[in-house]
Parts: structure tokens; sequence; C-alpha cells
């Protein structure tokens, strides 16, 4: 049995965060965040709504598409690193809001590499012959967890869900081929949201010393993102007997074009083989790149039997690529 990403949506909120705007807010300007980062805007969702109003949105918009019912839902996957709540899941309250009646789900946390993680995962329970319907959606509010006076991390993120539905091929010959997947906790200090959890509980000291927004070491992540996303792609290539001219699309977790760049430079890509948007949407986390896919699909960029590499790098550092083939007509 193989498994086929059937539907694919995405929800961003319609607020818009410009570098103009950033610029009133931090010493920072728009020339040096769109050189340095390649990011122009991204979308921030209202403050009295959570991550699992995206993730509902964009699942919902996939039922919408393909006509399914919440109901025929066996399993939802939330890869997200901004919960609603520690309890329970997100994908409880994602459950409840679509009206799924006959699923369980769970949260993920994979940092930037979440989504992929979560993407292989749903594909063992539909390879298995378990489930015929997971719903696999990565989903983060970023904006709550910023610390808008910090300049090395408040240009960078933004908020957004996107999302795949995963059944069981039809024709058993296309689908997800393949993935490698890494988790080197070495480099959990460089990018990391240090209170809130059991390692560090939330006290006045924490909120004072403002430990409950995301830090990271910018240079660190950047090197260790070039690298883990170029060597392990093209591991996953030569490792089903493709190469570069075979990838009709790599889509990339989008945390810096000069990080994008690097990676197609090293895997000989060229520019028309990446899907980039993290111009409109920066950094949002465990969005990327299902809001990657859902927009080049809205596109109408992919054609049925097209191989597709998803390649992601974050905090953890965990990282990997997935290899598939686009069943979507
Ligand atoms: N505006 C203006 N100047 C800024 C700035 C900003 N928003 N942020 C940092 N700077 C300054 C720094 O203070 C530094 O000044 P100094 O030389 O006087 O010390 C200078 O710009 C260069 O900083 P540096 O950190 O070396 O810049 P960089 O080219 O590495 O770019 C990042 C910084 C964060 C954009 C880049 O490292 C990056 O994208 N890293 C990956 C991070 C990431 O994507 N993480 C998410 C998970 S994958």
């Amino acid at each position: 049995m193989r498994a086929v990403i059937t539907g694919v949506g995405h929800f961003v909120p319609d607020r818009k965060l410009t570098n103009e705007d950033l610029e009133q807010m931090v010493d920072t300007s728009d020339e040096w965040i769109t050189t340095r980062t390649g990011i122009k805007e991204r979308r921030i969702l209202e403050k009295d709504k959570p991550t699992s109003y995206m993730a509902v949105e964009a699942a919902k918009g996939i039922l919408e598409q393909k006509n399914v019912s919440a109901d025929e839902l066996d399993l939802i996957i939330i890869a997200t690193s901004t919960p609603d709540t520690y309890i329970p899941s997100t994908a409880a309250r994602v459950q409840n809001k679509l009206d799924a009646g006959n699923c369980w789900g769970f949260d993920l946390s994979g940092g930037c590499t979440g989504f992929v993680y979560a993407l292989a995962t749903g594909t063992q329970f539909v390879e298995s012959g378990r489930h015929q319907k997971v719903m696999v959606i990565g989903a983060d509010k970023m904006s709550a967890f910023l610390n808008y006076e910090d300049r090395n991390t408040c240009i960078i993120f933004g908020d957004g869900a996107g999302a795949v539905l995963l059944e069981p091929s039809e024709t058993g010959d296309t689908g997800i081929e393949d993935f490698i997947l890494h988790l080197d906790g070495s480099g959990y200090e460089h990018l990391y949201t240090p209170a809130g959890g059991s390692l560090w509980p939330t006290s006045y000291e924490t909120v004072e010393k403002k430990m409950h927004y995301i830090q990271q070491d910018g240079r660190t992540v950047f090197k260790h993102a070039v690298k883990g996303m170029a060597d392990v792609s093209s591991r996953l290539m030569k490792k089903n007997n493709l190469t570069n001219k075979d990838i009709k699309f790599l889509i990339p977790h989008q945390a810096n074009l000069r990080i994008i760049d690097a990676v197609a430079k090293k895997l000989d890509l060229a520019p028309e083989q990446v899907i980039i948007n993290i111009q409109d949407y920066g950094n949002t986390t465990s969005a990327t790149i299902p809001l990657a896919m859902s927009e080049a699909y809205q596109k109408r960029m992919m054609t049925p039997g097209d191989w597709i590499i998803l390649t992601g790098f974050g905090a953890g550092f965990a990282w990997g690529s997935l290899l598939l083939k686009w069943t979507i007509d």
C-alpha cells in the first residue's frame, strides 16, 4: 500500500507586517532585511486567535475542495512549535472545531522540520493499511512567541498554516516514495524558547528575563541549515537513483533566501526548480513547506508524475528530506 497526497490547502491571516512597519519598531531597515533574508512582509494572526484557528481553516479548505466530510478522517497530525496550550494537544482543539467525530490525533514537535516529520509519520498509518484518511497540518503562530524588541528574531518569523490529506494510492505506483530524517539535540540551545516547559517553569523571573520568547544564534543555524538540507537531499536522490535533472521541484523550508539559494546551488538545481515564497510570509516554521506546496498547486505548477523533494531544517537541530511523486491533477 502506498500513501499519496490527494488534497492540499493553506491559510494565512490577512494582516501584513511589512519591513517598513518593522523599521518603526526596531533598529532595522527594509534594505537590511531584504538583502539578508529575502523577506518583504509576513502575516500576523489576531491576538485573540490561536494556532488551531489557522490549522482548522487550512484543513477545512481541503475537505471542501475534496467534498470529504470531517467524520471520514481517521487521524489528524498537527506539526507545531506554538501549540494553543500544552494540555491538551492542539490536535484535540482542531478535531473539536472540525467536528471530526471518528478520529484520533496528536501534536508533533519537530521545529521547522515538523511538517516533514509529520508527513513521514502519517504515511506509516496509510501504508500499514490501518488508516484511509490522514490530515497532516503544519501550523504556527510565531507572533505569540516573538519579542518585537529583538531585531535578531522578530524580522524573520510570521504566522500561517498548510495542510495535506493523505490517502491510499489507487494505482500503487505514486505517492510518498522515501524520506531521510535526522535529529541532533546537541544544537538545541542555538534555537529555542527557554522557559514555559518543565526545564524552566513559568515564574516572575522567567517573564522578567523574557525567557518565553524565541532566541537564536542566527549564524550557527544558518551554517547547519545549508549543510543539513543539501546533504540529506543529495543522499535521498542518490538512494532513489535520481539526479538533479529528474527533480521537478525542491520545496525547501523558507527560513532565509540565502539559505535556500545556497542549498539549490549545492544540489545544482536551476532557479525554476525551487519553490520560493519567503518574500510574502517570512518563516512560518511548520507551515512553510505545505504553504509553498499549496500555492504552487494553486498556480497549477505541478503535474502528476513530477518528482518533488521537501526539505526542512530547524530547532533541535531537526532536519530531513522527503521524496514524493505528485498525484493531483
Ligand atoms: N537589522 C539590522 N541589523 C541587524 C539585524 C536587523 N534586523 N539583525 C542583526 N543585525 C546586525 C547584527 O547585530 C550584526 O551587527 P554587528 O556586525 O555590528 O554585530 C550584523 O547585522 C550581522 O549580523 P549577523 O547575525 O551576522 O547577520 P546574518 O547575515 O547572519 O543574518 C540572520 C542574520 C538571522 C538573518 C541569519 O543568520 C539567518 O537567517 N539565520 C538562520 C536563522 C533561521 O532561519 N532560523 C529559523 C529556523 S531555521
